[in-house]
């Protein structure tokens, strides 16, 4: 079982995608099932709720293989730091907990950048309670995403 977290999202969605033609089993935690596509809903189990929930995510991550993990973002937060880092103490916690094996999980690039970077520096500092498990893992470390210009070249 991989679960999936933002499954709605930019990059969440064509990991979703991805897998299902795959056609490995998956599980999604999504806030509004009803945002899922009626015929992928048929094909996933569904834990409906925030991951920044422990009792979600905890019940998330019960037996499953792999998770891949974002962080949502928040643009109107003004403690971005404490927004990464609540979203990964909590997959932290429920990776011991459920002693799951192997994560992958989006962070970003700049790790050479100051601390007082944004998003950036937020999310790196992040990174740690997670690196703390020990779990197996892969970190995606993107810059920016090519969708980013092509949802912004449609007016
Ligand atoms: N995009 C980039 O270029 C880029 C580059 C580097 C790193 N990143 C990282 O990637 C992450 C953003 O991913 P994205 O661009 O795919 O996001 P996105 O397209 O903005 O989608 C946000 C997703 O998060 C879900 N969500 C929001 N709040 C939630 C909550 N409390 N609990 C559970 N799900 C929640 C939304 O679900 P609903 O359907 O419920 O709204 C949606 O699926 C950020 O951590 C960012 O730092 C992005």
């Amino acid at each position: 079982m991989i679960v999936i977290t933002t499954p709605t999202g930019a990059i969440g969605h064509q990991v979703l995608n991805h897998l299902l033609k795959a056609e490995v089993p998956v599980r999604v935690v999504v806030r509004d099932p009803a945002r899922l596509a009626a015929d992928v809903r048929e094909r996933v189990e569904v834990i409906q709720g925030s991951t920044n929930d422990v009792e979600v995510v905890n019940k998330a991550f019960a037996g499953a293989h792999v998770i891949f993990w974002i962080v949502p973002p928040d643009e109107d937060t003004d403690d971005l730091e404490g927004h990464y880092y609540t979203f990964n103490q909590i997959a932290a916690s429920a990776i011991k907990a459920q002693h799951v094996q192997r994560i992958v999980w989006v962070s970003t690039l700049g790790s050479d950048m100051s601390k007082t970077s944004g998003h950036l520096s937020a999310a790196l500092a992040a990174d740690k309670p997670l690196e703390e498990t020990g779990v197996a893992a892969r970190i995606v470390c993107p810059a920016t995403f090519m969708d980013n210009l092509m949802w912004q070249s449609h007016p």
